[in-house]
């Protein structure tokens, strides 16, 4: 049981299972890892897809070709797509200020030159997400970064951009991932609600949403699953980056289900959807590092732990929306209730305004949530 197949879109960032573990503190623990070896692996492990950063492929120029030429035979050879690509505007000094919204106007333009090759080797290879983490875009100093200047350049950066894929014809969209800090003290599109309402002021939102990852969010405090919900609500949740944390700290890229596993159990919930809540569909994609203690062997446990623990949970959460005296919880708790319009069809708001209320007596009604949560507890537990 919880053995993953390719119907469960299963994705895997090339940087993950092929981090070398070099931190702050430390040097690598672990032997690059060819990116034809995380693919054969991934394969036999259940997943789908890949995804990538220009340099996690590519990492010297001169061997374009024919990495580009193995790697596809690797795809080919399992049956491995890639559904998403991004670009590595973070690990050189020369992105010490940002990428696109470096204050150096070399830098901005080469940093955009860099993602416009890797766009067109997404749209080659097929992937239909792009993703864009402005991991450098901030700031640690008040003065130093003038904001409103800095927004007119990422919208200029994400107009060029979807413009160009829409000339090219490419079926590929954008998704801006948010986070508060780290490397930067403080980073441009720190949260979910803040890229949001980025995108409404670009030229082509329709084709922008966002990638929204778990310990991101959990890093300044936001519950993820509230997050990603709304972002559903607004037809923006393009892409996910699931991981674990444990609250506001260091960004910890745990496996998914480690950290905080309740929220874990209500990010599948609102993932997998329910009748006319519509869930995500697009590539469950994992975001996270194993951990410096592991080798190899180690890292594919990791690996193998992210999908179990989604099966899992789905499974978790399934039984518990199923479960009739979860019904009644649900029924005694009025969320259905919230589906109703507040002012009914036809009614007006004077009549809203003339109707008896009676504030003690509706104040007196109690919501029965903890029974409602203590189930899903139960369920979590694996004692129902
Ligand atoms: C992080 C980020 C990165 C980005 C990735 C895509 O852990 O801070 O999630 O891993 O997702 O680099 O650009
Ligand atoms: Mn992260
Ligand atoms: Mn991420």
């Amino acid at each position: 049981a919880y053995e993953p197949t390719k119907a469960d879109k299963f994705s895997f960032g090339l940087w993950t299972v092929g981090w070398e573990g070099v931190d702050v503190f430390g040097t690598a623990v672990r032997a690059p890892l060819d990116p034809v070896l995380a693919v054969e692996k991934l394969a036999e492990l259940g997943a789908a897809a890949v995804s990538f950063h220009d340099d996690d492929l590519v990492p010297d120029d001169a061997q374009r070709q024919a990495v580009l030429a193995r790697f596809g035979k690797a795809l080919a050879d399992t049956g491995l797509v890639v559904e998403m690509a991004t670009t590595n505007l973070f690990a050189h000094p020369v992105f010490k200020d940002g990428g696109l919204t470096a204050n150096d106007r070399d830098v901005r333009r080469y940093a955009l030159a860099k993602i416009l090759r890797n766009v067109d080797l997404a749209a080659e290879l097929g992937a239909t997400t792009y993703v864009l983490w402005g991991g450098r875009e901030g700031s640690e100093s008040g003065g130093s970064k003038d904001v409103r200047a800095a927004m007119d350049r990422y919208k200029e950066s994400m107009d060029l951009l979807t413009t160009y894929v829409r000339e090219q014809g490419y079926d590929l969209r954008f998704a801006l991932e948010p986070k508060p800090n780290e490397p930067r003290g403080d980073i441009l599109l720190p949260t979910i609600g803040h890229a949001l309402a980025f995108i409404n002021d670009l030229e082509h939102p329709e084709l922008v949403g966002i990638n929204p990852e778990v310990g991101h969010e959990q890093m300044a405090g936001l519950n993820y699953a509230h997050g990603i919900a709304q972002a559903l609500w607004h037809g923006k949740l393009f892409h996910i980056d699931l991981n674990g944390q444990h609250g506001p700290r260091f960004d910890q890229d745990l496996r998914f289900g480690a950290g905080n596993l309740r929220e874990a159990f209500w990010t599948v919930d609102v993932l997998q959807g329910a009748e006319g809540q519509p869930g995500y569909d697009g590539y469950v994609h994992f975001d996270y590092k194993p951990p410096r203690t592991e080798n190899l062997d180690g890292v594919w446990e990791t690996a193998r732990g992210c999908m179990r623990n989604y099966l899992i949970l789905r499974e978790k959460v399934a039984a518990f929306r199923a479960d009739p005296e979860v019904h009644e919880a649900l029924a005694a708790a009025r969320v259905g209730d919230l589906s109703q319009p507040t002012l009914g069809a036809g009614e007006s708001l004077d009549e809203l305004r003339k109707a008896t209320y009676d504030p003690e007596a509706l104040a007196a009604r109690g919501l029965g949530f903890e029974k409602l949560d203590q189930l899903a507890m139960d369920h979590l537990l694996g004692v129902r």
